[in-house]
């Protein structure tokens, strides 16, 4: 049912922690499912020089948060901002459908820490403008 890439980031996720004075932060939950994901970034100029996130969900939520951090690291934050879940999933090879709402999350997370770093930076992120953490506009179940 899973493919070897997601038991791998599940069983030894990536960047797993949190960044002390992360300069953004983003939480994000579904409701459905209750799971949580927290991702913190610490961003230089444009550029995400880390990432660390922690992750209260199945394994699925899991393997996807360890492989969003480790799309983003070195990354713009225009870049970052491309990042879908999808684009998530297919690096771990796919989800099953009743899973992909986990990788929906990791995008939301992602997103997240950049509105916040943007609120606290009094700047505009482009694509950002409509963003809410706390909606839940893909619904995959
Ligand atoms: Fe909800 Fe995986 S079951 S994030």
């Amino acid at each position: 049912m899973y493919s070897e890439k997601v038991m791998e980031h599940f069983k030894n996720p990536r960047n797993v922690g949190e960044i002390e004075n992360a300069d953004g932060i983003g939480e994000v939950g579904n409701p459905k499912c209750g799971d949580i994901m927290k991702m913190y970034l610490k961003i230089d100029g444009d550029t995400i020089v880390d990432v660390k996130f922690k992750t209260f969900g199945c394994g699925s939520a899991i393997a996807s948060s360890s492989m969003a951090t480790e799309l983003i690291k070195g990354k713009t934050i225009q870049e970052a901002m491309k990042i879908t879940n999808k684009a998530v999933a297919e690096a771990l090879d796919g989800l099953p459908p009743v899973k992909m709402h986990c990788s929906v999350l990791a995008e939301q997370a992602i997103k997240a820490a950049l509105l916040d770093y943007s609120k606290k930076n009094n700047i505009t992120i482009e694509g950002l403008e409509d963003f809410d953490p706390n909606e839940d506009p893909h619904d995959h179940h």
